[in-house]
């Protein structure tokens, strides 16, 4: 999903070449549309999303940036929301189904494949997901009932992660994607539905005013409370955990299913291959909070930190 540049239409070579570009990370150029930046293949997937998705009043979106745990997410959620069909976790789809073939993404997957997929096997509640800012989601994603889970995690992890996650990603003859040079266009904002921090405070602000229709989650405090995390997002969908649950110790069961350890050690996810092409165990590296410390020089900290502060400055949001 990240590597194809397939094929562009007439009309998808018009937007683009109305766009500013930067050169990508892997891909040869990232474009900047609605205030972010997307692949040429990506774009193509966020138009047809925003003109032709019909959001359902029970529809659960999970929204990420990109290497805050997005996989880990989907695989909650989905165990979650689908525990009365899959209550056995040593008999269950995410043993042989990476997260992201459960729970696929609008704009990467289904919109980026067809203009109008054909979403009729998807059975209510409907879980997608998605890394579109705020201000790019389809309309009716709004107007709808449908619920948002956003997560994001703390810019150091999310710059090293994204880093390392290039550097799969890339050919081997493009060699590792020099640190430096990718930390600058992080801090300019140019990475993957970046500027990281607009795209942070747009779903931080939204959360704040309709706390009933988005839950802002951080990978921090999943990884620091589990447990709380884990009931806060099932009571949120409507799917709290009864006492008869809690005393078969369910909550327990779903965390273990969804560990990093359990998930990436699974056969498919060591050997498994997106459709798209990427290796599932691409998704899988430490699963830690404060990897960057071995990454990171003091001055690449400094400025991220400063334009981290500078940025979240008022909103309430802390890292
Ligand atoms: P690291 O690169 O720091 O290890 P995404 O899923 O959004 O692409 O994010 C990938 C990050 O989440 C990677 O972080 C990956 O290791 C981590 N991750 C994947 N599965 C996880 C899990 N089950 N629990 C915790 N972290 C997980």
């Amino acid at each position: 999903e990240y590597l194809q540049e397939d094929e562009v239409t007439q009309e998808h070579r018009d937007l683009l070449s109305s766009l500013p570009r930067e050169k990508g990370w892997v891909t040869s150029h990232l474009f900047q549309y609605q205030g972010f930046w997307h692949t040429s293949r990506h774009l193509k997937g966020v138009v047809a999303c925003q003109q032709h998705f019909q959001a359902h009043d029970t529809d659960i979106l999970l929204v990420t940036t990109p290497k805050s745990g997005t996989t880990w997410l989907k695989a909650m959620a989905f165990a979650l929301l689908k525990r009365v069909r899959f209550p056995d976790t040593r008999h269950h789809p995410l043993l042989t189904n990476n997260p992201h073939e459960l729970v696929p993404f609008l704009e990467i997957k289904l919109y980026a494949e067809s203009k109008v997929p054909d979403l009729t096997s998807f059975t209510a509640p409907r879980l997608f997901s998605t890394h579109l800012p705020f201000t790019s989601l389809p309309e009716s994603v709004n107007t709808s009932g449908c619920k948002l889970v956003y997560l994001c995690r703390n810019p150091r992890d999310t710059f090293v992660s994204f880093w390392q996650f290039t550097n799969k990603l890339r050919l081997e003859n493009m060699g590792t994607n020099p640190l430096e040079e990718v930390f600058d266009k992080f801090c300019w904002g140019v990475s993957l539905s970046g500027p990281f921090w607009d795209h942070v405070l747009g779903y931080w602000k939204e959360s704040l005013e309709k706390p009933e229709k988005i839950l802002f989650l951080k990978y921090e405090e999943m990884k620091a409370q589990p447990h709380v995390q884990l009931r806060r997002l099932a009571e949120f969908l409507g799917c709290p955990f009864c006492p008869e649950e809690e005393t078969r110790c369910v909550v327990d069961e779903i965390l273990q299913l969804c560990s990093f350890e359990n998930l990436s050690n699974l056969e498919v996810n060591k050997n498994g291959k997106l459709s798209s092409g990427e290796e599932h165990s691409a998704f899988f590296r430490r699963g830690e909070v404060g990897d960057w410390v071995n990454y990171l020089t003091a001055e690449m900290l400094d400025r991220l930190d400063h334009i981290t502060e500078e940025k979240l400055h008022g909103s309430g949001l802390k890292f």
